[in-house]
């Protein structure tokens, strides 16, 4: 089923919903299903074809709902089962898909079967599930082995009987073990309840890390010292990861529960996708996610670590494509997720970062394949700083020494709708949402940007529009022009595409400009630009 050209996602955009920032219904400062719902008309008008909604299961929100404890209901935080059947119909309506989000490396450790497992004996069937061993060292005081949480810390936290259970992310994140196949099928009725329910596809989080090598042996830790974390590290996410020996995710075995997967969205429908978050070390190993017979598309994140730079996006463009030629899958591009700083202000803030995000995003946005938005980049938000004090996201509080980086809670603040103070529209209720709103978010509401011309939200309005015209039949072929250091060329069926990373105006190409990242002053691309032509 992968590759058929008909397939919705192979060419949509899609808009990343982060439940608690995007609309708050009933005024408690997060954001919620109803709260999502009533605004599925701006994201239609806003041009895009589906979303994105992070978990909003059940959960002690320990990592925002990536922390969960019943996957078959919803957190009364967030609304109700109707709830989530209302926005699913409500969407459906209004021609959007809908992907929720699934978390099978992990539960929380309020999930029934981790409360069993901590009420049954060491060897028990209950323990079993997860990953449970004895520690080393005198009185087995050590970890099982030397790994590392990718939230920091050891990834082992011992309980009192004296064993050790295994997270890669917060202690309140146990890990599952896929050898066991009580969890497989725990899955496969997920997957069917949420298919049943009327879910379009599933955006699989920690795709590449649900089997460990068996052995649980320690990670080799490379002569610079560094172990590798083989996923994003928040803090660092636009730095290039160094191979490394990383027992702990990508392997062999994890493509089996693929594989059952893709039969399972196949019986229910052709028209059902998922789409992996799997951080691997090469664009080769991310493909083996998306072969025919398992998941339809895999995040390709290597533009989201790449900084400005025309050569940089070259490879980024060659490398994804042919990557994921060979397999017949649709690329994939994001720019921005809940995880990482804001391309705004990755490509150095104020006026020159968001000139250069938008241009990235035009660029991206003429690609073949689908493109991820995450909420409020059509905006121009940049990463808010949040005080110390006011931080959740337990990544950062977990490393609390590392104090200058830059954490998630900064790209997680909520989306400003209207008015001239916090909540901004975001809510009924008064001042400040979960998160605070930085007071000068006023000129950025969605509100203040409707109709004018130039504004973020009105650029990602017409760019989507002129993406139309030509997505669905430009092919998949893009012939790269030219390898100038500064400026990036390339076409797509009858559209052609320059972007200027340089520092100097240059020469427009001959043809009909039909979309713009910004003013095109006396007739030529200035720097920090992108446009497309026909
Ligand atoms: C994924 C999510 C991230 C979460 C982690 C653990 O990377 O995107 O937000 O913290 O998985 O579930």
């Amino acid at each position: 089923m992968t590759s058929s050209p008909d397939h919705w996602w192979r060419d949509a955009v899609i808009y990343q919903v982060y439940v608690r920032s995007f609309a708050d219904s009933d005024g408690d400062g997060v954001g919620d299903l109803p709260g999502i719902t009533s605004r599925l008309p701006y994201l239609r008008d806003l041009g895009v074809d589906a979303l994105w909604v992070t978990p909003f299961y059940t959960s002690p929100q320990k990592d925002h709902g990536y922390d969960v404890a019943d996957y078959q209901d919803v957190d009364p935080l967030f609304g109700s089962l109707a709830d989530a059947d209302a926005l699913l119909a409500r969407a459906h309506e209004l021609g959007l898909r809908v992907i929720v989000d699934l978390v099978p490396n992990h539960t929380s450790d309020e999930h029934v079967w981790f409360r069993a497992a901590l009420a049954s004996a060491p060897g028990s069937p209950e323990r079993a599930r997860y990953l449970f061993r004895e520690g080393r060292g005198k009185d087995g005081s050590e970890p099982p082995n030397n790994w590392e949480s990718v939230f920091g810390g050891a990834a082992w936290t011992r309980v009192p009987d004296g064993e050790w259970y295994l997270h890669l992310f917060d202690s309140t994140q146990p890990d599952l073990d896929w050898r066991n196949p009580e969890v497989g099928d725990m899955f496969e009725g997920v997957l069917r309840f949420w298919l049943a329910r009327g879910a379009d596809g599933f955006r699989v989080d920690v795709a590449h890390g649900l089997f460990k090598e068996e052995s649980l042996r320690d990670q080799v830790i490379t002569a610079s010292g560094k172990a590798s974390s083989g996923h994003v590290n928040p803090d660092h996410s636009m730095v290039k990861r160094e191979l490394s020996d990383e027992p702990m995710w990508d392997q062999p075995e994890v493509h089996d529960v693929y594989r059952r997967w893709h039969k399972v969205l196949d019986e229910v429908g052709a028209d059902r996708m998922a789409v992996a978050e799997a951080w691997t070390q090469t664009p080769e190993s991310m493909a083996a996610f998306v072969r025919p017979d398992e998941l339809d598309q895999a995040f390709n994140f290597s533009w989201l670590l790449t900084g400005w730079s025309a050569d940089g996006f070259r490879e980024v463009i060659t490398g994804t494509l042919a990557a994921v030629g060979p397999v017949g899958a649709s690329p994939t591009w994001v720019l921005s997720n809940h995880d990482v700083v804001r391309h705004a202000t990755r490509y150095g803030g104020g006026p020159q970062g968001l000139a250069r995000a938008r241009a990235a995003t035009l660029t991206m946005l003429a690609l073949p394949g689908s493109s991820y938005l995450y909420q409020g980049e059509e905006l121009g938000l940049e990463q808010a700083d949040v005080a110390h004090e006011l931080r959740q996201d337990p990544a950062w509080l977990r490393r609390r020494e590392g104090i200058d980086d830059p954490g998630r809670d900064g790209c997680r603040v909520p989306i400003p709708w209207s008015g001239t103070q916090p909540p901004f529209g975001f809510g009924p209720g008064k001042g400040q949402p979960w998160i605070p709103q930085p007071a000068d978010w006023a000129a950025l509401t969605v509100e203040a940007q409707t109709g004018v011309e130039c504004s973020t939200l009105e650029f990602y309005r017409a760019a989507l529009a002129a993406r139309r015209t030509f997505a669905g039949t430009a092919g998949d072929e893009v012939e790269i022009i030219g390898e100038d250091h500064d400026v990036l060329t390339f076409r797509r069926g009858p559209v052609t595409v320059v972007v200027n990373c340089g520092t100097a105006p240059v020469q427009l190409p001959a043809g009909e400009v039909f979309a713009a990242s910004g003013e095109l002053p006396g007739g030529v691309l200035p720097p920090d630009t992108a446009i497309w032509l026909r």
